[in-house]
């Protein structure tokens, strides 16, 4: 728990860019599961200051986003896609091969297909080395609304009405929100050898209590991260109000 959302995120960049530079001096990808929305944006933004001030690479780093919109139009300004290379990608040496962010452009026929190979990309990659997550007020992680099974993989999946109104503003109303994303599913993410879930400001307070002091149900998918065996919660003093 930290004052402030900067200190946590500073911390967190710190976590990712030894990994990514521990990598580096063996001869190894650095493979990380990314997320989007405004929970980790001070955290890219340490990481390109680390690029352009301290020489920090991404040239071994290989990335998959959590999720997508679906369906969405790669350039949209509301895609995560573009969301991705506005706050990190374009700013960072990652080779453009590397980056992988759900394709919220894929036809409905093609889009179990596509999330089985979106999957399978991750394993010969040889599984993501580090996770980072935010957390939605209904407890999703990804785009994984309760409900979704502990063993469920990626997938498309029906968004939350909660989780529509919360997007409305950037959507210029909740009724302009995709009814459906693609995301990565729990398992995928319980995967993950490290996990770092962030949860900032006084909205997030409820659900980060029902997640860490809960018992562990689909309804809050977020408290299945209580089994795993390397997970963090970096949240500021706002969102851990609501902890005994
Ligand atoms: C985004 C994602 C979502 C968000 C969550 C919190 O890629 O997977 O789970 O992390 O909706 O969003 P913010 O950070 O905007 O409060």
């Amino acid at each position: 728990i930290f004052d402030t959302s900067q200190q946590g995120s500073i911390e967190v960049a710190k976590e990712i860019s030894n990994l990514i530079r521990e990598r580096a001096s063996k001869g190894q990808n650095c493979v990380l599961g990314l997320a989007t929305g405004s929970s980790p944006i001070k955290v890219y933004e340490e990481l390109v200051r680390m690029h352009r001030e301290e020489g920090l690479s991404f040239s071994n780093v290989v990335t998959f986003n959590l999720d997508e919109y679906y369906p969405m139009e790669k350039g949209n300004i509301q895609s995560y896609h573009y969301f991705m290379h506005q706050h990190l990608f374009d700013h960072v040496d990652i080779a453009p091969g590397n980056i992988h962010i759900p394709d919220g452009t894929v036809s409905i026929e093609e889009i179990k297909e596509y999330c089985r190979s979106y999957e399978k990309k991750i394993e010969e990659e040889g599984g993501l080395d580090f996770q980072l997550l935010g957390i939605g007020r209904t407890g999703h992680i990804g785009f994984n609304e309760p409900g979704s099974h502990h063993n469920s993989a990626t997938r498309d999946i029906t968004l939350d009405h909660i989780t529509r109104v919360d997007a409305a503003s950037a959507f210029k109303g909740v009724e302009n929100v995709p009814r459906k994303a693609i995301t990565m599913g729990i398992s995928t993410i319980r995967n993950a050898k490290r996990i770092i879930l962030l949860a900032w400001g006084q909205n997030k307070a409820e659900v980060v209590k029902a997640t860490i002091e809960g018992e562990i149900s689909s309804e809050v998918p977020a408290t299945y991260l209580q089994e795993h065996g390397n997970a963090t919660f970096v949240m500021d003093k706002e969102a851990a109000a609501q902890l005994t």
